[in-house]
């Protein structure tokens, strides 16, 4: 596997993209950052070069991929010939391009059969970050591209949790640094009578509800159990760590007390060692109360501003903790009605495989 890394350096960092965008243009794998995580491209035109992505993965063959495009013009390489954008997904492109919203739009003939497998329509998004938009700039070609872990794995945030899980399956990396938003993209579904949100993401619904005159809809639960067909993606476990995740959220004082009920089995306080356990929580929660495990293994994160610090850092701490060798994280979860809080606590509700707990 080749691997850049961009630096200050103007010139460098222009031959660097300009090699890999030709891996891409002749059907190479190729992973590159993007705001929300880093995606394993290929182009999206290429059918062998799609497959491939499936293969270094291990993704199921039923789950479809988002196409990345670096401007509008662009859509015309992958809808029907006939087919023009109506009137509210030009207003959300014109609201959240570039950035963490994936539309769904019917698909076009020249689109590579693998990127929609089971569905005549494609996720398209126009990634908000300068390596992805130049990298498809040069390729010339849209890039499709899911997140570049293997498959079940929390989602690469850094270009070495690409190396991880995938350096002897692809053919490039570009490291660009640690990606911005840590959660992955809003995947929207626009109809005649609604907006549905099929993966919540960095694009909230609120947001959503601002630019449309239609009804934005989620349900927390469709994605996983009623509609797989509409959300393939949704049904498989993911994001997660080998540890058990665990998490709560509500007022500090029962999130702290249902903590240290899993920490400490008053049935058998000698009988049985405590687990090595990781706590992840905001920073003024963490110095108030007291909790019976290592330092090193208690993560503050910011107080203000919590649910986007923990979208940030979550699947880089969930990576570390098992490099550590933790048995078990305990995370103060939060609202997940409120901004990017849908977003996170989804993730974790797959990451915690249900033990997800309002206290
Ligand atoms: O932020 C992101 O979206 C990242 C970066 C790399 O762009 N990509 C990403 O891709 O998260 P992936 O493959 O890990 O997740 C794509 C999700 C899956 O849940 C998939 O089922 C859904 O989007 N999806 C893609 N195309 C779809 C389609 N045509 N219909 C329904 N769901 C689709
Ligand atoms: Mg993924």
């Amino acid at each position: 596997m080749q691997r850049w890394t961009l630096g200050e350096d103007d010139v460098r960092n222009q031959e660097s993209l300009a090699q890999a965008a030709d891996m891409l243009r002749v059907g190479k794998l190729v992973a590159f950052p993007t705001e929300t995580v880093y995606g394993l491209g290929a182009n999206a035109l290429d059918e062998e070069a799609v497959q491939r992505i499936f293969a270094a993965k291990g993704r199921p063959a039923d789950n479809p991929l988002i196409v990345h495009i670096a401007d509008e013009r662009q859509l015309a390489d992958l809808l029907p010939t006939e087919y023009m954008p109506g009137r509210v997904e030009k207003q959300l492109m014109d609201a959240f391009w570039p950035g963490p919203l994936t539309l769904l739009f019917p698909v076009g003939q020249q689109v590579a059969r693998s990127v929609h497998p089971g569905t005549e329509t494609v996720g398209i998004r126009m990634p908000d970050h300068p390596v992805a938009q130049s990298l498809i700039r040069l390729g010339g070609v849209p890039i499709a591209a899911p997140s570049a872990n293997t498959s079940g794995r929390p989602s690469p945030t850094t270009a070495a949790a690409v190396e991880e899980d995938l350096a002897d399956a692809i053919d490039g990396l570009v490291d660009g640094g640690p990606c911005g938003i840590g959660v992955e993209s809003t995947v929207l579904l626009v109809d005649d009578e609604r907006a549905t949100i099929l993966r919540p993401g960095g694009v909230t619904q609120e947001m959503i509800a601002n630019v449309i005159d239609l009804p934005v809809v989620y349900d927390a639960n469709v994605t996983d159990a009623k509609a797989p067909a509409l959300a393939p993606g949704m049904k498989y476990r993911h994001y997660a760590p080998n540890a058990s995740v665990h998490v709560w959220w509500g007022e500090p004082e029962d999130v702290y007390g249902a903590m240290l009920a899993l920490l400490i089995d008053d049935e058998a306080p000698s009988a049985r060692p405590l687990p090595k356990a990781a706590v992840i929580a905001p920073d003024d929660f963490l110095s108030r109360y007291e909790f019976p495990i290592a330092r090193e293994l208690q993560q503050p994160l910011p107080h203000e501003a919590y649910a986007d610090a923990l979208a940030k850092s979550l699947y880089q701490l969930l990576r570390e903790f098992d490099h550590q060798g933790v048995t078990d994280i305990l995370i103060h979860g939060v609202n997940p009605g409120r901004g990017l809080g849908t977003a996170v606590m989804n993730r974790l509700q797959k990451a915690a495989e249900g033990r997800v707990f309002r206290v």
